[in-house]
């Protein structure tokens, strides 16, 4: 199994391109099924969460190709209305697939889906939803059947703005008789280019970001190129590694408002940022002071995906940070790691407080799921000393080639 080698200390200088985003290009790849012509989607990165749900799209019967950065898909024939469980058991979202699947052929089966092991993540509002837009459910032997004659547009109100709950109602409704009304949606920037990206097929959806997401149902949807948006989430784990390290990165391809609950309190504890229209340049000349607080809340509030990245950065800042993590119950399991780095840390229920030391000492650590693992990347590029991290495959779900980028910004770090 790969693992990362890591020398830390050094401070990071030059510029980084993001690539478009995973938890956007996720969602745009299961709308895909709704359309019967081709679409192409520009540049999409080689993250092994895309490959495997490009895995699942090819099952159904969807013609899959690559043209250099961009990728071509042609749901014309789609046949196949059931997703194998050991593709689904690989990814989240692959019960993203669940809506756009019974809008286009009226029959369902999908195993409970797989992910980063942070939490319990149910699925309840997800089949609340489409049991609303008139969808049948049998959920057995680990299985979730569904059947429906006609989806019929309704007004629903989801408990908990969850991300893959609207997007599943989204594309279930696309094809519904009548409007569909989701009052209380996730108002993620993913959902507002999945609005934007059904749209340009012939979609007819309107209030993604809002309070309440309107889709009107219509017959079909025609052949689109599309563009997904930036990752985010990589921007600000970039942005914070060169916090943590010192130095002076410009990050390109970025929309600076998708992270400003992240830039916000990195300028507060001293650092210095510049933003232009798709870029954010980062200074670092030392230590920040502590945020004090990081409450982990749905868009715009603090994203569940960076608190692991910003609570490494509060290990050595000066003061003390409360990291409450609001939407996951165990998202936690960075800091038994960030521990054998020498990091002051106690967590009580859903909250962890962080004591600043001075550094973080290199040691042998453990990437047990995505955005745990890119922390400590980080953790690695600013502590003292040698740093080794294993089962880098989890950082490889949502991040492509990570040593090779920080190694462009100066750090010593490879992939053994
Ligand atoms: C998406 O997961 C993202 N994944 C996650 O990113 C992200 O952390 C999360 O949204 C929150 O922003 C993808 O887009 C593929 P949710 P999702 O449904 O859709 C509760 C990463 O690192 N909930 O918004 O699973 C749930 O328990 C990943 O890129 C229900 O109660 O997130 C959780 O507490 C990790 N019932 C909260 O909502 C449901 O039916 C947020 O979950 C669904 C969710």
């Amino acid at each position: 199994m790969d693992k990362f080698l890591i020398n830390g200390g050094k401070s990071l200088h030059g510029e980084v391109v993001v690539p478009r985003a995973k938890n956007s290009y996720l969602a745009i790849l299961s709308a895909c099924v709704l359309c019967k012509g081709t679409v192409t989607l520009k540049e999409c990165p080689k993250f092994v969460d895309i490959e495997k749900m490009l895995k699942i799209l090819s099952s159904l019967g969807c013609e899959i190709k690559k043209i250099d950065r961009d990728v071509v898909i042609d749901c014309n024939n789609i046949s196949n209305y059931n997703v194998a469980k050991e593709l689904a058991k690989e990814v989240r979202s692959s019960i993203f697939l669940l809506g756009p699947i019974i809008a286009r052929l009226k029959r369902a089966k999908v195993s409970y889906p797989g992910g980063c092991d942070i939490g319990l993540r149910p699925i309840d509002l997800h089949l609340k939803g489409l049991r609303t837009l008139n969808v049948n459910i049998d959920e057995k032997f680990g299985y979730i059947e569904c059947k429906t004659d006609c989806l019929k547009g309704q007004n629903i109100h989801l408990d908990y703005p969850s991300v893959g709950a609207t997007e599943n109602i989204m594309m279930a409704s696309v094809y519904a008789k009548g409007i569909t009304r989701i009052f209380n949606p996730a108002k993620e920037p993913e959902i507002v280019d999945l609005q934007n990206f059904i749209n340009s097929m012939g979609g007819k959806i309107f209030g993604a970001g809002s309070d309440v997401i309107e889709i009107v149902g219509v017959d079909s949807l025609h052949s689109t190129t599309y563009t997904p948006m930036p990752d985010r989430i990589i921007a600000g784990t970039y942005l914070i590694a060169c916090a943590g390290c010192t130095g002076d990165i410009l990050i390109k391809n970025v929309v600076p408002c998708h992270i400003a609950s992240l830039t916000t309190k990195l300028r507060d504890s001293g650092f210095e940022l510049i933003e232009n229209d798709d870029s954010i340049r980062l200074v670092s000349r030392g230590k920040g002071n502590s945020f004090g607080k990081i409450d982990t809340m749905p868009y715009p509030g603090f994203p569940t995906d960076l608190q692991p990245q910003a609570l490494v950065l509060q290990t050595i800042s000066k003061g003390i940070c409360i990291v409450t993590e609001n939407l996951f119950e165990t998202r936690f399991k960075h800091v038994p790691e960030l521990i054998k780095m020498g990091a002051d840390i106690k967590v009580k229920d859903r909250s962890a407080i962080v004591t600043g030391i001075n550094n973080l000492y290199g040691a042998e650590v453990c990437a047990t799921d995505l955005r745990a693992g890119a922390s400590l990347v980080i953790a690695g590029l600013m502590a003292k000393g040698q740093t080794i991290i294993s089962d880098i495959h989890n950082i490889d779900r949502g991040y492509e080639n990570l040593e090779d980028v920080f190694k462009s910004l100066g750090a010593d770090i490879k992939r053994i």
